[in-house]
């Protein structure tokens, strides 16, 4: 009878001495847990305040001609989400998604407003009211050999760049200025 109440104990002190280890694993365990849940969460977070708009379609391709683009208009491409303005300067671009999350803003009589939360945004894009904060992005430009315009909307430049003013004579307006 003792030796069995020996054995009870010695199954006691081995059951103690498993737990340990196994319950340091659940704490473990569930600490890593949390910190992979919390910097999910955290990165969901960051891409919301930062929504991406890309597609994972190329960012560089051609708007068209100068000729296309008449002078002291605004165009905007539908299929590209991009307005393309031309005036005596030359030619410049800029996006037609918000920069809240990314709806197409409607041109108003004095700029740009979204549909989807109201942001407004001035004749060249700049914030007027949020909840957008940033201005819609203007993008490089540059003129191949054949006097066709590319765009590469994941190159973005200062507002009111308008780099192609060699095109103007390429577009036939130079008289018209
Ligand atoms: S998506 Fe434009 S204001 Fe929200």
């Amino acid at each position: 009878m003792a030796k069995k109440k020996k054995n009870n104990s010695e199954e006691s002190t081995s059951e103690s001495s498993n737990t340990k280890p196994r319950r340091d694993f659940l704490v473990t365990g569930g600490a890593i847990l949390l910190g992979v849940s919390a910097a999910s969460s955290m990165a969901a977070v960051v891409r919301f305040a930062s929504p991406d708009f890309s597609t994972g379609a190329p960012t560089s391709f051609a708007l068209g001609r100068a000729s296309d683009f008449k002078l002291n208009t605004l165009s905007w491409l539908r299929d590209r989400d991009i307005f393309v303005i031309h005036d005596k300067i030359g030619f410049g671009a800029f996006s037609a998604k918000c920069t809240h999350l990314g709806c197409i803003v409607q041109r108003t009589s004095d700029g740009f407003k979204c549909p989807c939360h109201g942001a407004c945004f001035g004749p060249e894009g700049e914030v007027l009211s949020g909840p957008a904060r940033r201005d819609l992005p203007w993008f490089h430009l540059w003129a191949d050999n054949d006097g066709m315009i590319w765009v590469d909307s994941a190159s973005e430049v200062a507002a009111k760049t308008l780099p192609l003013s060699q095109l103007k004579q390429q577009s036939g307006d130079e008289d018209e200025s």
